[in-house]
């Protein structure tokens, strides 16, 4: 099969289109022949030698985390899909996933039935970044009808799908992006948009229950002062919290996304309802996948990037 692999840690120029062997199902895994991959900051940083395995190197691997396709054999205990499911999900993060390539083997607990509505390659923008939208701002923070929630930069990946869940359970949402986003998030329905070049967000937002820090450093430390006592700041930056959470009497949290199916299904769900749409920013196939990570590493992309799969 076709897929991309990194040899050495480096610049975008390290993903190399590559034939090697197609993998094999684990007893509890299913192999999906994949369509589209989702491309993640955390793919980007993990090329560079600046997140996981960077004292492990472990050369050479296929990057990406993101999968949508179709179930093309089944190990011998994985019984949850059948031979022509149309799939998508997480494989194994914070493992190595392998999602570049035409075929992924994939634990079929990170998996769940595609929602019928939409295309591989949206499906394929929905899983990481969704996963931890839902662990944030449900299993972390517990946002439900009625409070209010700081989402920072919400026009990115995470941000835009983090937006829809909030609406979905009827909180009031402030969200930060520059200008040229905001049209795209008004129709998404945030109710309060900062331009973060232009004005100070805790000059604009006071009192709210929950902070989604997407962003970190300062945009994190200036926070704090913008959650109600007893709220809470959830974070996506790995960096501690320090006594903040104790100054401001309010409760901190770092997180990691991990791989869930059942998630995946409650999402697909939602997504089924017209409830969740995954925005695509731009779609390359599979063997321009340096172009994507360069794109992705400009840092302002407006929903997602997706390597298309089919037509490599
Ligand atoms: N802990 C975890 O499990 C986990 C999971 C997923 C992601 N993450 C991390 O979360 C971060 C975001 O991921 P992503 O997929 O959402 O990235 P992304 O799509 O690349 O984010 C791009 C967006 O960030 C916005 N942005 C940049 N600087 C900003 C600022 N100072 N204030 C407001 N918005 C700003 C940009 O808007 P403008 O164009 O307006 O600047 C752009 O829309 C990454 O560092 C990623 O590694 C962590």
């Amino acid at each position: 099969m076709k897929a991309i692999r990194i040899h050495q840690f480096g610049e975008p120029d390290v993903l190399t289109l590559e034939k090697v062997p197609v993998p094999e199902a684990g007893p509890h895994e299913v192999l999906v022949r994949a369509l589209a991959a989702g491309v993640n900051p955390v793919d980007a940083k993990t090329r560079a030698g600046k997140a996981l395995y960077r004292d492990t190197k472990p050369f050479p691997f296929i990057p990406g985390w993101d999968v949508s396709g179709l179930v093309v054999e089944k190990g011998e205990q994985a019984d949850r899909f059948n031979i022509g499911d149309e799939v998508y999900g997480m494989v194994r993060f914070p493992q190595i996933g392998s999602a570049y390539a035409e075929y992924v083997s994939v634990p079929q607990d990170h998996l769940s039935l595609k929602p019928g509505n939409l295309s591989h390659i949206e499906a394929a923008a929905l899983p990481l970044v969704s996963l931890t939208a839902w662990q944030a701002l449900f299993d972390a923070a517990n946002l439900s009808r009625n409070q209010t929630v700081l989402i920072h930069a919400a026009a990115g990946g995470v941000g835009h799908i983090a937006v829809q869940l909030a609406k979905s359970v009827g909180a009031y949402i402030h969200g930060t992006a520059s200008e040229n986003h905001h049209d795209f998030l008004l129709d998404l329905g945030v109710d309060n948009l900062i331009d973060y070049r232009k004005t100070r967000f805790e000059e604009a937002v006071e009192g709210v229950d929950v902070v989604l820090d997407i962003v970190g450093g300062e945009t994190r430390d200036r926070s704090w002062q913008v959650i109600k006592p007893g709220g809470v700041l959830v974070s996506l930056r790995s960096s501690p919290l320090g006594d903040n959470p104790k100054t401001y009497k309010v409760r901190g949290e770092n997180i990691l996304v991990h791989p869930d199916g059942s998630q995946m299904t409650q999402i697909a769900r939602l997504a089924a309802k017209n409830l969740l749409r995954p925005h695509i920013f731009r779609v390359f196939p599979l063997s321009e996948a340096a172009a994507a990570h360069h794109l992705l590493e400009t840092g302002h992309a407006e929903g997602k990037i997706v390597l298309s799969i089919s037509d490599c």
